[in-house]
């Protein structure tokens, strides 16, 4: 008899293909948002799951789970998975970086460049028929080229941003929890800086660590306040990280110029002050939706959990595993 499995929300067909050679799959494509209550009902006896970024698989979901042997992430972030609470019950636990990392970058250039050129609200001015001439002031921006850019968090998608600033003549500065090797830093032409002067320097502030308790509300009133009058903040990496209801006041305040942000704390609810301040770009957590990187990161979730159950060719061996403990102590 084939494992059974569930995929918590409508995938692309292919993958649900390819993981019904492996596995019997309960697999949501009508794509119901399960609830905590849902996944639990759904999840029983299963023992694996291919889940996204929304789903919350905590303590107490484990702990009624005991057939449970794989959890496998389509996204690179995991901060909705409990991973010491999955490496202690013996499950093991995949992400999907690497695949994702040139669109994602992509997009939080595309956002950069929204935001600091006032695209959104430009369009939103022209389509509400204010447009009636041309003048001087008419929704004027700030310069990307020849600015300052910073980067707070410099793991892969920061790198790719960072090779991104190169094209625009900027200064690249970053803060991450540790230093890039020096060659490294010398290749993608950034240098490493306080959190302090980061904030004090750049002209426009890019967020792409990781979301824990360490990074909650990292970008905060005081962090704002620090911040230059005219630079734009751009959050591509996890709502939570920044207090929203402070960005609002201080977008509100332009106490900074305008910010970009593609994720948000509680999503998919957006703080309701977010919305009534102008100078703010929204999108709805798609930083890495191309269809090329989506269908990539369906498959590549999809091979971690085929591996992770010990079936496929890489039997055993999961492509992206975050607690590799659990597959060392299966061995
Ligand atoms: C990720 O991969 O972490 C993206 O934010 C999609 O959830």
């Amino acid at each position: 008899m084939k494992p059974s499995i569930l995929v918590t929300r409508a995938i692309f067909p292919e993958v649900i293909e390819r993981l019904a050679q492996y596995f019997d799959v309960d697999d949501n494509q009508q794509d119901a948002v399960l609830d905590a209550a849902a996944l639990k009902a759904r999840l029983a006896g299963k023992a694996g799951v291919l889940a996204n970024a929304a789903d919350r698989i905590d303590a107490d979901l484990v702990s009624v789970l005991p057939g449970l042997r794989a959890v496998c992430n389509m996204a690179v972030g995991y901060n909705n998975l409990d991973v010491p609470a999955l490496t202690a019950a013996g499950i093991v636990a995949t992400n999907t970086p690497d695949v994702l990392t040139e669109t994602t970058a992509d997009f939080g250039w595309a956002l950069l460049m929204a935001t600091a050129r006032r695209v959104t609200e430009a369009e939103h001015y022209l389509r509400a028929g204010k447009w009636q001439r041309w003048s001087y002031d008419m929704l004027v921006g700030v310069d990307l080229y020849g600015s300052t850019l910073g980067i707070l968090g410099m793991g892969r998608i920061g790198q790719a941003l960072a090779r991104r600033a190169a094209g625009f003549g900027m200064t690249v500065l970053y803060h991450n929890r540790s230093q890039l090797p020096e060659a490294t830093e010398r290749s993608l032409n950034a240098r490493y800086v306080s959190k302090a002067e980061l904030l004090e320097q750049s002209d426009h502030l890019l967020l792409v660590l990781p979301y824990g308790p360490e990074s909650h509300h990292a970008i905060g009133a005081t962090e704002l306040s620090q911040m230059k009058s005219t630079a734009t903040l751009v959050n591509l990496a996890r709502g939570g990280i920044v207090d929203d209801a402070a960005l609002a006041k201080a977008l509100r305040e332009k106490r900074i110029f305008a910010a970009g942000l593609d994720v948000f704390e509680g999503e998919p609810r957006v703080h309701p002050d977010l919305l009534t301040v102008p100078n703010v770009v929204l999108t709805p957590h798609i930083a890495s939706a191309s269809e090329k990187t989506r269908k990539a990161m369906a498959m590549l979730a999809a091979d971690n959990l085929i591996a992770a159950l010990d079936a496929g060719p890489q039997a055993g061996q999961p492509p992206s595993v975050i607690n590799l403990e659990v597959m060392s102590r299966r061995r």
